[in-house]
């Protein structure tokens, strides 16, 4: 069930230059929210700027709903102003494609910069369930954030900088490269730059693992309408197109073309 509300900002925490935790609460929200799952946020009252911003839920906690942006424009700029007590206007929970887990298997999730925040409610859920091994990458030691938080919900950690200023030096995938056979994964989870999802995509296929990716495109309405977010999906010899607000955003690895 999708839920129109202005929510109470709750707490708002600077995580990193430009990054910003906001929790708020909203209990139709928190009851109705699945993994993967993202909300679109207006930003302000005024005319401009019109259109929602879609962010990804990061945790449920209790009522609570937490999700983390980087400042990138004017939307989040704007967004990034809001204090504590203020109301925010979010549609949400939104999309169909969600994260599935299956009791019992050897899982790998790899995020990349800001791709990793929707990936802490799956690993969350997982723990437990599944060995959850998690493989999380940074430019550079300015943009890590969330170390200790997903390190709790794994019993694999691996942390990579591409310049090696903190923990691993080299890319993410490089280490689920070397681990998907020794560690018998299952099942892939990703979210995060596009280069990325392509390695982890073509690693998935090679190996003949299972893999959920989460999309992040360009958005317009948010809701199916506007056409501005549409993914080419392998449908043979016809061409298809799906939505990543309303069939995503996580889509089967195999499934969509990216
Ligand atoms: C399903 C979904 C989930 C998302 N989850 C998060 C999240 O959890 N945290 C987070 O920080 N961001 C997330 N994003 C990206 C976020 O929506 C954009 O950064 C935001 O809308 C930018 O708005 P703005 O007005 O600040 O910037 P704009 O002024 O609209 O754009 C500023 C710059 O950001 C680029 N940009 C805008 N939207 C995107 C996008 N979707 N992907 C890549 N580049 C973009 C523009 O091309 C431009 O260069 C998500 C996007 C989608 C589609
Ligand atoms: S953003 Fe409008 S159809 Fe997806």
């Amino acid at each position: 069930m999708q839920v129109h509300a202005k929510c109470k900002l709750v707490k708002k925490e600077k995580l990193k230059e430009d990054i910003y935790k906001f929790s708020v609460e909203s209990k139709e929200i928190a009851e109705n929210a699945k993994m993967g799952q993202f909300l679109e946020i207006r930003v302000s009252d005024r005319i401009e700027p019109l259109l929602r911003r879609p962010i990804s839920i990061h945790n449920i906690n209790g009522d609570i709903v937490e999700f983390i942006f980087q400042v990138k424009g004017k939307g989040t700029e704007i967004l990034a102003k809001k204090n504590e007590g203020e109301e925010i206007d979010i549609l949400g929970p939104l999309g169909k494609g969600t994260f599935e887990i299956e009791e019992g298997k050897n899982i790998a999730i790899i995020g990349g910069g800001i791709g990793i925040f929707p990936l802490y409610e799956l690993a969350k859920n997982a723990k437990g369930k599944c060995n959850v091994n998690m493989y999380l990458g940074f430019r550079n030691k300015d943009f890590v954030v969330l170390e200790k938080e997903f390190k709790e919900v794994s019993v694999k950690f691996v942390l990579t900088t591409d310049d090696g200023s903190y923990a691993e030096k080299g890319f993410a995938i490089n280490f689920l490269k070397q681990d998907i056979e020794a560690k018998r994964i299952d099942k892939i989870y990703a979210c995060g730059p596009l280069p990325m999802l392509k390695a982890v995509q073509s690693l998935a296929k090679e190996n003949n693992v299972p893999c959920q990716i989460s999309l992040e495109e360009r958005m317009g309405c948010g809701i199916g309408v506007c056409l501005g977010c549409a993914v080419k999906i392998n449908a043979g010899e016809e061409t298809e197109y799906k939505h990543v607000c309303k069939d995503g955003p996580v889509f089967d690895a195999n499934m969509v073309e990216i």
